[in-house]
């Protein structure tokens, strides 16, 4: 199972991709979360101590690696290379492990411009597409705020896309961006969860805007998430509402993309 996370500018992407990690962990599946958001922080809110963050290498600064897989020159920008670079060895030699998740992370990507493809992120490409995956396997990516990822088609191969919402007019938009830009490119799989909820009117509020069958499920707001964020701690291990809560989510998900 592949999923990708993404939403609106500080909705709690990251916060989610987290949490669902360490449940999927908890459950025994052998689990992957790829941070490929440039502003890399997935490996905080696992709980990650500091030192072993310092240790994860982001992949687009093994720009050896990069190249030879690819078979563009390190630094290279607008010339011919591999579109299908062999990746299957990259998970196990390049991430970091903690509570039972690994993390890879893919650094920070000179874009130049929206809907670029550099070896880089055809290297990340390559990675959601060809990864094989058994069935008890399971790949988060938590992606950068807004849409441009998906004009990269970064993460088109993936089972289902996870819009993160507030209750809120803006993150709504960005879902609805989301949505007609992925049936684009041919995904059609796209889910909503809310977060931050703080009583009914909010959810309904969602429920309003998405029809009931994408939408998840819900994460109330709690101030224990924020609490462990300013401890460097996992928002998973902050209390056991959030993790009922996420659990359910993962329930519902994986009825609907079987
Ligand atoms: N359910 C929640 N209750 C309270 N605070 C929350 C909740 N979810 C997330 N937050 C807080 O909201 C802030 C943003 O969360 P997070 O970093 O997960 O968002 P993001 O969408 O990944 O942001 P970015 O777009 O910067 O990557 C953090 O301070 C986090 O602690
Ligand atoms: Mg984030």
């Amino acid at each position: 199972m592949k999923i990708a996370i993404t939403g609106k500018g500080g909705v709690g992407k990251t916060t989610f991709a987290a949490m669902i990690s360490r449940l999927y962990a908890e459950e025994g599946y052998s689990v992957l979360s790829v941070d490929a958001d440039p502003d890399a922080n997935l490996a905080l809110a696992l709980g990650f101590p500091k030192q072993l963050i310092d240790e994860i290498t982001p992949i687009s600064e093994l720009k050896n690696l990069v190249a030879e897989r690819t078979g563009s020159s390190p630094g290279s920008f607008g010339t011919m290379f591999k579109m299908n670079p062999k990746v299957n060895d990259i998970p196990e030699k390049y991430c970091k492990e903690y509570n039972g998740v690994k993390v890879l992370t893919m650094g920070t990507v000179d874009t130049g411009g929206s809907g670029c493809v550099c070896p880089e992120h055809v290297l990340l490409k390559a990675l959601t597409s060809h990864l094989i995956l058994g069935n008890k396997d399971v790949m988060v990516m938590d992606m950068e705020a807004g849409i441009e990822h998906l004009g990269r088609g970064t993460a088109k191969n993936v089972d289902a896309f996870i819009v993160v919402v507030e209750p809120g007019e803006r993150s709504l938009q960005t879902y609805r961006k989301v949505k007609k830009l992925a049936s684009d490119i041919g995904i059609e799989k796209i889910f909503v969860v809310g977060n931050k909820i703080r009583d009914e009117k909010d959810k309904n509020f969602i429920l309003g805007e998405v029809e009931t069958a994408h939408c998840l499920g819900f994460i109330s707001y709690n101030s224990s998430v924020v609490d462990s964020d300013r401890s460097n701690l996992s928002p998973y291990d902050a209390n056991a509402q959030i993790k009922e809560e996420v659990r359910s989510i993962s329930n519902k998900l994986k009825g609907v993309i079987k």
